[in-house]
């Protein structure tokens, strides 16, 4: 067991189960040096977890200047301005912008988005077929895992058509890590960003739009409207992105399930989606809470003001809760009867995930398309043990995943 854990370190980011289920064994929380200096402590126990997750003595407002941007750049004025959203926040400021956003989340409205959901995925398995058609390797994450969640979200955000492609690069720059793009590209797409869903925002105020953002309008304020776009983008893109990769790679290695999921019907797809929620959590861990007192958890005793990261990851692998938890086994799911432990892939407790439906109806719509779409031969054109996967404690799944 390393003396300190490094996110960045690439096989920890690939696989980082054998050591939250080492530390599991030291306690269900247990502090932990980081890297970088500092020290948190991991929950890595089912139950700790939801209980973590559900009590309010843990905040989830950032201490004032700690891991908050300064505001002294426009891209930094971006961050800044998205570090005022929900996900931020406690009770009450948290509670009456939860309540907005969960009247305008509604199942109705969610629903509705099926047929522009199915077109989307259509546009998008259709260019990967016609890659693999020409003999080329498609990148199921570039051509398929990313796209489809931002496009949706820019339904969400009634972006215009022709603004798409735009809001698509300037997510893909925001969202990988630096080194990957030129000099000074991930600050610019920052800066385009803000700027741009300060447009966005005002022209709503003109004119409402029938989208899902349209009717928080009327109950925010400027600021609070443009940290709740850039939320919905980043919260609802990544994580979706990320459970449509780890799905896909979980079925590319898994040849029986994905047999059994082709022919298995709506049912057996959605045993798929939960079993990968579970299995391969694309929130690695959940945003990082503080104690706002010393409290007793699981045998430790946590001073005020220690940083605590839920690793959703390592509760859903729990064997207290899930028998064999290190086995992807979607039939769990399906059994009559006895039902599983419910997986924290969602969150716990207040700031449960509004998105889950939504995320749920995306899978639902575009992992059966892709796989009915790939011919049987093709198959993973990389080892599967050698994906590179987004580095941190906080989102997990593959970077690329060439097919062909
Ligand atoms: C597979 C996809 C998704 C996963 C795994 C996921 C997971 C989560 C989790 C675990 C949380 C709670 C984090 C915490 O307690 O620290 C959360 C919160 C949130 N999610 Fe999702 N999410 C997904 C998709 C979406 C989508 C599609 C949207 C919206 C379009 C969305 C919007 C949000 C928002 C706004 C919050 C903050 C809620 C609050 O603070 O009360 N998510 N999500």
């Amino acid at each position: 067991m390393p003396a300190t854990l490094d996110p960045a370190d690439p096989d920890f980011a690939r696989d980082p189960y054998p050591y939250y289920a080492r530390l599991r064994t030291k306690g269900a929380a247990t502090r932990v040096a980081l890297a970088n200096g500092t020290h948190a402590w991991l929950v890595t126990g089912y139950e700790t977890a939801r209980a973590v997750l559900a009590d309010p003595r843990f905040s989830n407002v950032p201490l004032r200047g700690a891991g908050r941007p300064r505001a002294d750049s426009p891209a930094r004025r971006a961050q800044a301005c998205l570090a005022r959203h929900m996900l931020n926040q406690d009770a009450p400021d948290h509670r009456r912008l939860r309540r907005l956003v969960t009247r305008a989340f509604t199942p109705r409205r969610v629903d509705a988005l099926r047929p522009r959901i199915e077109e989307l995925a259509d546009g998008l398995v259709a260019d990967v077929t016609r890659q693999l058609a020409d003999g080329k390797t498609a990148d199921l994450v570039d051509a398929f895992a990313f796209p489809l969640p931002v496009l949706v979200i820019a339904d969400v955000l009634g972006v215009p058509e022709a603004d798409r492609t735009q809001l698509r690069e300037w997510t893909y720059r925001v969202g990988s890590p630096a080194d990957a793009l030129p000099p000074g590209a991930v600050e610019e797409a920052w800066r385009e960003l803000y700027a741009y869903f300060t447009e966005l925002i005002a022209a709503k105020r003109r004119r409402p739009g029938d989208d899902l953002f349209s009717a928080l309008v009327p109950g925010l304020d400027e600021g609070e409207l443009v940290a709740m776009a850039f939320l919905l983008l980043f919260a609802g893109y990544e994580t979706t992105m990320n459970l449509l990769a780890s799905a896909t790679l979980l079925l590319l290695t898994h040849p029986d399930q994905r047999a059994a999921a082709r022919d298995g019907g709506p049912r057996y797809w959605a045993a798929v989606t939960e079993e990968t929620l579970r299995f391969d959590s694309p929130l690695e861990g959940a945003t990082w809470r503080r104690t706002t007192q010393q409290v007793e958890l699981a045998g430790a005793v946590l001073p005020e003001q220690a940083a605590v990261l839920v690793v959703l990851a390592a509760a859903n692998r729990d064997p207290e809760h899930f028998p064999e938890p290190d086995s992807f086994r979607p039939a769990r799911y399906l059994a009559e009867g006895r039902r599983p432990a419910p997986h924290l892939g969602f969150g716990h407790g207040p700031h449960i995930c509004p998105g889950a439906r939504l995320a749920r109806l995306e899978a639902a719509v575009a992992l059966p398309r892709l796989f009915a779409a790939l011919p049987d031969e093709v198959g993973l054109a990389a080892p599967a043990d050698s994906l590179p996967y987004r580095p941190g404690l906080l989102v997990r799944g593959p970077r690329h995943l060439p097919v062909r």
